[in-house]
């Protein structure tokens, strides 16, 4: 079953994709950079352990790496889905970026995407909410401060 190849289809960034020659233990993150050219979802660790490749399945933020693309079930947006259309910015990336504090930028795409699930859900949110709801995106070389800040600003708006 391991190089057995299937169909499916994938609804990304409010569009459907129609992948014809999957294979069949493929992971989300592969149809994501290899397939659609979508890399701005970042492949790190691969074993769902440091989030650089959260992308949202229905809002909710996944990681990619270790997730099927055939069990994939509702609309997934990348971070290339995320930002306004008209080149704008979001709140949470206009806070991050007033923060500042962000160096190489890898885990940036999963640290917005998964930072934007949860200022959904926590407004208002203190500094140790945001450690904790924060905590499955790893950063090897801030200190975290300014992601924690901007996080926390945006969710105050
Ligand atoms: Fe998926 Fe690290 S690359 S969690």
């Amino acid at each position: 079953m391991d190089d057995e190849r299937i169909s499916l289809s994938l609804r990304v960034n409010g569009a459907t994709h129609r992948i014809e020659d999957a294979w069949y233990f493929e992971t989300l993150l592969s149809v994501l950079r290899y397939r659609l050219g979508l890399t701005g979802t970042k492949q790190a660790c691969e074993t769902g352990s440091c989030g650089a490749c959260t992308v949202l399945l229905d809002g909710r933020p996944i990681n990619s790496c270790v997730a099927l693309a055939a069990d994939v079930d509702g609309d997934v947006t990348t971070i290339e889905g995320y930002s306004p259309a008209d080149g704008s910015l979001t709140p949470l990336q206009e806070a991050l970026i007033a923060a500042g504090d962000v160096q190489c930028g890898y885990c940036l795409p999963g640290m917005v995407l998964a930072g934007s699930a949860f200022i959904e859900e926590h407004p208002n949110a203190t500094e140790d909410e945001v450690r904790e709801g924060m905590c499955g995106n790893l950063c090897r070389c801030t200190a975290y401060l300014g992601i924690i800040e901007g996080i926390r600003e945006a969710s105050a708006r």
